[in-house]
Parts: C-alpha cells; structure tokens; sequence
C-alpha cells in the first residue's frame, strides 16, 4: 500500500468530517488557516513563548526563527500579570498586541495564558491575606508563585478582572485562537490552603453538602473525642490540633480544596465562554498529582492539556531515591498521557510544556539522548495527543528557571534538541489530522479514584502505603502487555472493556459497587487487591465482613488484615499463575474463600497455607482479589496473565524498552512501535506494512533505531 499524498489526506479528513457532520469550531478554522491548511481541524504544534521576558528587538527575529521550525502557535503571557496591570486597576497590553501582531504575521497563532498563578508584589503587598496556609498552619510568603488561597475573595476578584480585561483586549484579535487558564493549579510548594477564608469556604460547602448537622455528625462520627457540631461555623480545618483529625472531616476538606480550585477556575471560565465564544479554553497540569480532581477541572474546558518532563521526572525520582531505569520511572509518563486522554472519555489531549533540554530549577536532569525529545513527542501522540507546544522557546538568562532549557541555548543558538523538534513537527504535520484525532485503542481499563488516594492518604495503614505508588506500580505491571489502558474514574461505565484493574479501592459507594457487579456479572474480568471495599464515602468503615459491598462478587471474606513491617511473608502460586514464589511488600490481606478459587497462598507466619490470591466465577464473568501487595516481576506477571485469561491480545509481540499503541480512525489503524532503549531493537510483523514516516513498506522483520520511532500502516 503506498500512503497517500498531504493534499489527498486532507481531503479525505475533511470528506470525513463533513460526512460525519462534525461542525468545526472557529477557532479550530482559524488555526487550519494559519497553518496554510485547508479548514480541517485544529493543528497546535508549538512553543512556550515569553515576549514579556524578551527584548522587543528580537520579537520579529523569534517569530521568524519559529516558523522556520514550522510552529503553529505559541501559548504565552501565563506569567505577565504585572505587566497586563502594573498597578490595581492601570492595564497595559500595547506590549502583548505588539507581540501578537508580529507572531501573526509569521502565521504563528496564539494562546493566552490567564495570569492568576504570580499575583505582582503590589497586589500581595496591598492584600497580604491572599497568601496560602500550609498543613502547619504557616503563611506562605510572596516573592514566588502559586502562594495564593483558592479561596479568597479579594484574589478570585482580582483575577478574574485582568483576565475579562485580556479577554475584552484580544477577543477578536486575528491569531489569537485559544486560552489557558492559570497555571497548574495542582502544583504548588504546599498541597492545599488551611487559612480562614478556606475554613469559611469549607462551612458553606458543608451546609451545601449536608443540609444540616445532624446529618453531617453522624455522616463524620463526631461523637467520638466529643466533635459533635452545633453550628456549622465551629467546624475546623484539619490543622494540627494535638491528636489525629476525624477522617470524614479530612477527606470532605481534600475534596473542598479540589473544589475551590475548580470553581475559582470556573468564575474564569465563564467569563471567557461569554467574552471569547470563538476560542477554545483549557488549564495546563502534570500527570500523577492528587490534589485536584482533574476530571472535575478539565469537565468545562474543551480538552486537556499536561505538561511532560521525562527526564526532569527521573531526576526528580533519583532525588527521592526511586532512582532507576525502573518500570516505576518510565511508568510515569505514558501513565500521565493515558490519564489526560482519560480526563475527558478518551479525546484526544494537548501537551501544552514537553521537555525540549535539560530540565530543572537549581539542578537540571542531562540532555535527553539523541532522539528522545523526538521519542517523548511521539509517546504523547502514541498515547492520544493531538498537539504538543514546547517549553520553552529560548533558554531564560534570568529568573528561577534559568536552567529550564528551552529549543534555544542562552546565547540564542539552535538547542541540541531543535533538529529533532524541527524534525518531529515537519513529519507531524504531514501524519496529518486524522492520525492526530484518531482514537486511542484500549481493551483494559486502572480506575483511578481520588478519594481513594486522599482517604489512603489520611490513614495509610502502612507508613510506606500510597496510593500513587499503588497505582504507577500497577500501570506499569498492566503498561508491558501493551494492551492499551485507560486512566478512568470509579464513576465510569465498564462494559466498554474486558479486564479492569483497581487497586486499593479503599472508598467503595454503593453506585461503584454495582457497576463493578453489572461487569462482572456480564463476562468482564476485575482485579483488585488489599484494602478493598473498606470504607463507605463518609470515610467510616463498613459494618460488614470485608471487602463490604464486594463480597458476593469477590466470593471471599477478609479474615483478616496484617501490615507487613519486619515479620516476612510470602506467597506460593498456583499453577494458573505458575511462578517463581513472591516475597510480599508492605501488605497482606488474609482471604477465606467463599465460594472462589485459590490462585495463592501464603508461605510463612501464622496464615501460613491460607489464601493469598483468589479468582471468583461470577455472572459470566471472574473477579479476583490479590490480598498481598506483590514484588514488581511477580506482580507484571500475575496482571498480566489475567490479561490473556481476559482474552486481552497484543498488537505486537515487542522486547522490553519497546512500546506500542494502536490508535485507529474507522476501519484505519496506526501502530506506534517506540523504542525507549538505547540500542536498535528487531520485531517481527504479522503482515506487511507501510512505515508513515519513512514511507518504506516491511515485511517480516522490522528494526527499530535506538530511540526511534515507527508508525505503521497495514
Ligand atoms: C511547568 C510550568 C512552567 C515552568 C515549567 C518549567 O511545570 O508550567 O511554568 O515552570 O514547568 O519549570
């Protein structure tokens, strides 16, 4: 088969779309035309830009220097609030007009960032109360960024006016195509804000929530220690106070604090849908963080979009001593891409800051090998990206992020990186939209769930517990089967897959019970471990037999639950799971069986012989409970038998380092083949197929360079 030309590409995705009758949005015309495309769809292939940190002399030399590289767009101005308003209520933006102006000329099209996340000194001088409260009770300073509370109302007014103020400015601006609201708002030096305007925000969240305190007394137990409320003003905020907070208290303030950061976001939002109804909106963030719900922040916005640091992230998990070439550390990133898509049911997401150099603030992770800034580029849109912005443009020679280096050097020359994003755009472009929108194949689904994460959190059990850890080792146990894996929230329909995996499902609601039942009960296979089904969503524990709610379809009870800390204990498996014996980690539940099959038993202690492992026939379907927290290898091989049980197949046969995914548009499949190691890497190919980016045809065998990439068409 020979690929089609750009030009009979495009047609055949505008033919596409209009048979579908998908109806473009403005904005997404008014990037094709930039771009000097035909009208068929958003292409954002850009760069962090910051004219407001740039002498106003090189403006026009950047915006030439970019379309060479072949951008896009560029997102800028997220940091620029002193500028926009250099005193309450004095606005300026003759600067970003002139900016934007130029970058249009050059076809460079242009997203706005909102500035809410640096408030100027003289705003923090005039208002010092907008500053964040640590988990301490400590007062952060000004003087950085991201100090502020999401509560206060002097800040969320404030910020609110300089971005309507940029929104009347540039609505109608030609170039400007699309906003970013704020920056990361789930990245900050302290997780949440514990101050009195968050305490008062949590009070009327509660009447909110609860309606009255009788509710809310006994929803928390707060009988016990004497915490019975009678009034909802008495209601603290989980600050020190001499003895651990009540749990149903602590889990409802992390879930205010999502919340008031979702709706300091929506007062931007709102605002922007009626100010600039021709713009598309979305807020940048990373990966693996739990402090927001990023399926409640993204729930408006018109797509995700995260921010990617590979090699920033290793760096950053050497310093905490998770150091390694380990399926932990490379778990992270596709983990992070698979979650974005996720967040909005499978759309195809942006990355709005990919590693473009070395990364870091006072230390800075290597130079990427040769052909990794390409590689990454490729996993996002390998994993259902439709965009990818880099940061930064040029490498600042001031300011905290010096170091962050961008697709220049600090003395304006091309980066080590800039061939390979010169590279990775042009070949982008010509993929074309719909390899772009495709859609990303997934068979498996890792249920995700915040209030597991937070009430886990709260009381972990184990002093090494998390949830996140729980979760990066489980994905990337699933990820090496390469079966394609959504990110999906306990609200989720499952029927869409064959196998689900959820581990530590500490917080159980009656409504997740029952779809996981529905599931199973229809012929699906869910897998799950310790810990399940132990808390209802006030976080008070079940009444019931573990795992609770689960019990029936799991087809044990818990006889009991043991940390591990110096005693050992092991597992033997059963020839369904034939392996080596595992040591386990941190945990073991001890399971009765009640009707299931036992995959495992435990070898030492005093539930030596007892089940470790079982698989429960129910419905049509199996549900299968690992009570013990499993070694990395034994754990990917455990999932990743369930897998095939599940009738989960693999695209391709690949060694380890390499990666695949499958994104597919109608009857139409690309097969992403992703070599992460450093040396050439030999597949064999059901078939033949046409490499897109080369536009050689391979049967057979197929090599993969070392931090290549191969897109493969049958
Ligand atoms: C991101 C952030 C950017 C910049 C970059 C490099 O997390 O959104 O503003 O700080 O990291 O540090």
């Amino acid at each position: 088969m020979t690929s089609p030309t750009r030009r009979e590409f495009l047609g055949g995705a505008f033919a596409l779309m209009s048979a579908a009758s998908i109806r473009l949005p403005i904005w997404a015309q008014t990037v094709a035309s930039l771009a000097g495309a035909p009208a068929a769809g958003p292409l954002l292939l850009g760069v962090d830009y910051y004219p407001d940190q740039t002498p106003e002399a090189l403006w026009e030399e950047d915006a030439r220097m970019m379309a060479e590289v072949g951008f896009t767009n560029v997102r800028i101005a997220e940091f620029a609030w002193a500028l926009m308003e250099p005193a309450e209520g004095k606005f300026d933006f003759t600067w970003l007009r002139r900016a934007i102006g130029i970058l249009n000329k050059h076809r460079i099209a242009v997203i706005l960032g909102t500035p809410s996340a640096a408030p100027p000194p003289w705003l923090s001088t005039k208002y010092p109360d907008i500053v964040e409260v640590n988990e301490k009770g400590e007062r952060l300073h000004p003087g950085g960024r991201r100090f502020t509370c999401p509560t206060n109302q002097v800040y969320r007014r404030l910020s609110l006016i300089i971005a309507s103020e940029m929104a009347k400015t540039f609505a109608e601006t030609p170039g400007v195509i699309g906003w970013q609201i704020d920056n990361e708002f789930t990245l900050g030096s302290s997780q949440r804000c514990y101050c009195n305007y968050c305490q008062g925000g949590f009070q009327t969240w509660l009447r909110a929530k609860y309606g009255t305190l009788e509710d809310l007394n006994r929803a928390w137990g707060t009988v016990f220690w004497s915490q019975t409320y009678t009034d909802f003003n008495q209601v603290p905020v989980p600050l020190p106070s001499g003895g651990d907070p009540n749990p149903g208290l602590a889990l409802d303030y992390d879930r205010y604090q999502s919340y008031a950061n979702v709706s300091f976001q929506l007062e931007q939002l709102d605002m922007l849908r009626k100010t600039c109804p021709r713009h598309f909106v979305t807020t940048n963030n990373v990966g693996l963080v739990d402090t927001i719900n990023m399926r409640d922040l993204y729930e408006k916005l018109d797509f995700t979009a995260f921010d990617n640091y590979p090699g920033f992230f290793d760096m950053l998990m050497a310093q905490q001593g998770k150091a390694g070439p380990s399926a932990f550390v490379s778990a992270a990133i596709p983990l992070g891409h698979d979650l974005a898509r996720s967040v909005k049911g499978g759309k195809p997401f942006m990355i709005m800051e990919e590693q473009s150099g070395k990364a870091g603030q006072k230390t800075f992770s290597p130079q990427p090998e040769k052909g990794q800034v390409r590689l990454w580029t490729y996993q996002a849109i390998a994993h259902g990206a439709m965009g990818v912005n880099y940061f930064r443009w040029d490498t600042a020679t001031f300011g905290a992020e010096e170091y962050w280096h961008g697709v220049l050097n600090h003395d304006r020359s091309r980066s080590p990186g800039y061939d390979e994003i010169k590279q990775g755009v042009k070949e982008l472009k010509a993929l074309g939209l719909e390899v772009l929108y495709s859609t990303y194949v997934a068979d498996s689904a890792l249920v995700f769930d915040y209030d597991c994460s937070w009430a886990l959190s709260i009381q972990p059990g184990h002093f090494r517990l998390t949830y996140l850890d729980q979760i990066m080792s489980w994905y990337g146990a699933i990820s090496a089967s390469h079966s394609g894996i959504d990110v999906i929230g306990p609200e989720v329909d499952l029927s869409a897959y064959k196998i689900v995996f959820a581990p530590v499902a500490y917080v159980m609601s009656e409504k997740q019970a029952s779809r996981i039942r529905s599931f199973v009960q229809g012929g699906g296979m869910f897998v799950t471990n310790f810990r399940l089904g132990v808390k209802t969503e006030s976080s008070q524990i079940v009444r019931t037999p573990l795992p609770g709610l689960l019990r029936d379809v799991m087809g044990v009870t818990v006889e009991d639950y043991v940390p591990i800390y110096s005693a050992k204990n092991g597992v033997k498996f059963s020839p369904a799971l034939a392996g080596p014996d595992a040591q386990c980690a941190l945990w073991t539940d001890i399971l009765q069986p009640a009707g299931a099959e036992v995959l495992a038993s435990y070898t030492a202690g005093a539930h030596a012989g007892q089940a470790a492992i079982t698989m429960n026939s129910f419905g049509k379907g199996k549900a299968v409970y690992i009570g013990s927290d499993l070694n990395e290898p034994s754990l990917a091989r455990v999932l990743r038998t369930l897998s095939g049980m599940a009738g989960v197949k693999q695209p391709l046969e690949v060694p380890p380092g390499v990666e695949v995914t499958v994104r597919k548009a109608g009857d139409k499949q690309w097969i992403f083949i992703l070599n992460h190691s450093a040396a050439s890497q030999a597949l064999n190919l059901p078939g033949a197929f046409v490499d897109l980016l080369s536009g050689e045809k391979h049967t057979g065998t197929i090599e993969v360079g070392a931090y290549g990439v191969r897109v493969l068409q049958a």
